[in-house]
């Protein structure tokens, strides 16, 4: 599929792929750098620690110190490239997954001069060079498959306890009313969009949009949930959330599945499995949810088949999150309860990981290369035929979005069926999406002027 616009790249210097390539992905690679170099640092001390009790281990620690500084040395040579506009270099042949379609795509741009940090397809570049990093830690016996993100992370997830006990809360809430709730289509439609509107708004940056999630019945959170659901309708550009309730009403007692095309590890993750359970336990539309990650570090905070294992036992673990960010003593409990359900949804193959499943690995592949989605039948037939037999596919986050709508210039005013190209159709898809990069469709032109006349950064800010 050719779409009839350009893609987003950084020769247009108003643009946020620009900024991008100038600012934040140099900030990225430094991150990387101050990382590994703290982890030498240790082994440095670990090291002279153990020098005379185990000289194995002391030389297993020389040598990994060794290739960590190489890889310091290759990412700073990275920056300077990326800084002066330099070629993209072929990927090199790490074992690792796509090295020849990376390479392939970069032989194509070559012939139009696009081979170039400046002036590379911003979609394709930032995916590269995800990969690229990938090979430098691949290439090392000591550092192979090594997750330079996983601490960040980590310490991410651990600062949003507070709103996930809360949530936890609310949810065991609940439970009470779940008989009644099957037989109230009212109520479970109010219920769907508060989660729904979580999941979206767990893809921002900014939390604070959550805290109306803590209602302590249905009669309360009905009211509430359509006060909060007004105030923050001016932040939903594209909003179409009653067409999915719609479509999903459809789907009763059909055991249909849902599959999650995830975005981000910790506290997005967290909401995903929320809906996720929501869908399973309290309603009669979907009877099983499949979760598709990354399979390598990806986007700084990508889900890989790791993170996604380590949020049950985070989650499961008493002293996972500081003690001060439960906000009720109960809290702890209710979460405990919540997510040892999921773990028994995990065993009893409920809720599974794509690259659990049967081809699940290979099928999983297309979600860390560089192209647009509307490619996805040719280049990767396999999953397309999974998705195919999806009861919803729901898409969560920025870059997914991107990957949709192909990451070119479309008029915003473009209908989103059109924008996805050959896709549309193909199975029932929901993306769910903070703004937080150029491409934007199915909004009305006057609305987008307005907020380009106020100023207001839309396309980016992530609000
Ligand atoms: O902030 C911009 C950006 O890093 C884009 O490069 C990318 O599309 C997006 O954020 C990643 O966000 P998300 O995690 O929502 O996909
Ligand atoms: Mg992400």
């Amino acid at each position: 599929f050719q779409a009839p616009y350009p893609p987003y790249d950084p020769t247009d210097t108003s643009g946020f792929s620009y900024d991008t390539v100038v600012k934040r992905w140099p900030i990225i690679l430094t991150n990387i750098i101050d990382h590994v170099h703290r982890l030498l640092h240790d082994m440095t001390i670990e090291a002279q620690q153990v020098r005379d009790l185990d000289v194995s281990k002391a030389e297993e620690l020389s040598k990994k110190t060794t290739e960590g500084q190489e890889i310091i040395s290759e990412i700073s040579r990275l920056k300077y490239r990326m800084a002066r506009d330099h070629e993209l270099e072929n990927i090199l042949q790490d074992g690792d997954i796509l090295v020849a379609e990376y390479n392939a795509e970069l032989e194509s741009l070559k012939q139009t001069s696009r081979n170039t940090w400046f002036k590379a397809p911003w979609l394709y570049a930032e995916c590269y060079l995800y990969r690229l990093i990938r090979t430098y830690f691949n290439q090392r016996t000591y550092w192979r498959g090594f997750d330079p993100f996983s601490t960040q992370k980590e310490e991410m997830f651990k600062n949003s306890g507070a709103a996930i006990y809360q949530i936890a809360t609310t949810m065991h809430e609940l439970e009470s009313e779940k008989v009644k709730l099957q037989g109230d289509p009212d109520k479970l439609e109010v219920l769907f969009k508060e989660m729904i509107q979580m999941c979206l708004w767990g893809n921002a940056t900014d939390l604070s949009l959550l805290t109306h999630l803590s209602p302590s019945d249905i009669e309360h959170l009905q009211t509430v949930g359509k006060e909060a659901q007004e105030a923050r309708s001016e932040f939903i550009l594209k909003d179409d959330q009653g067409d999915v309730w719609s479509y999903v009403k459809t789907l009763a007692n059909q055991g249909k599945r849902l599959d999650f095309v995830l975005d981000n590890a910790g506290f997005e993750l967290f909401t995903d499995f929320v809906f996720a359970d929501f869908l399973v336990t309290y309603t009669p539309y979907f009877s099983q949810v499949v979760f598709h990650p990354k399979l390598f570090p990806w986007f700084v905070s990508d889900v890989t088949p790791t993170d996604f294992t380590n949020t049950i036992s985070s989650l499961l673990s008493a002293t996972f999150f500081p003690p001060n960010s439960t906000t009720s003593p109960d809290s702890a409990a209710h979460l405990q309860q919540m997510v040892t359900r999921w773990k028994s949804y995990i065993d009893k193959g409920i809720f599974t990981l794509a690259t659990d499943i049967t081809n699940g690995q290979k099928m999983s592949e297309f979600w860390n290369g560089p192209w647009p989605y509307w490619n996805m039948n040719e280049l990767a037939p396999e999953l397309g035929q999974w998705l195919s037999g999806s009861g919803l596919v729901i898409f969560k986050g920025d870059l997914n979005y991107r990957k949709l709508a192909g990451d070119v210039k479309w008029p915003v005013s473009t209908p989103f069926p059109t924008a996805i190209g050959p896709l549309a159709g193909s199975f029932p898809l929901l993306s769910l999406r903070t703004n937080k990069a150029d491409v934007a469709v199915g909004i009305d032109e006057k609305v987008a002027e307005n907020l380009d006349n106020k100023g207001e950064k839309w396309r980016v800010s992530g609000r």
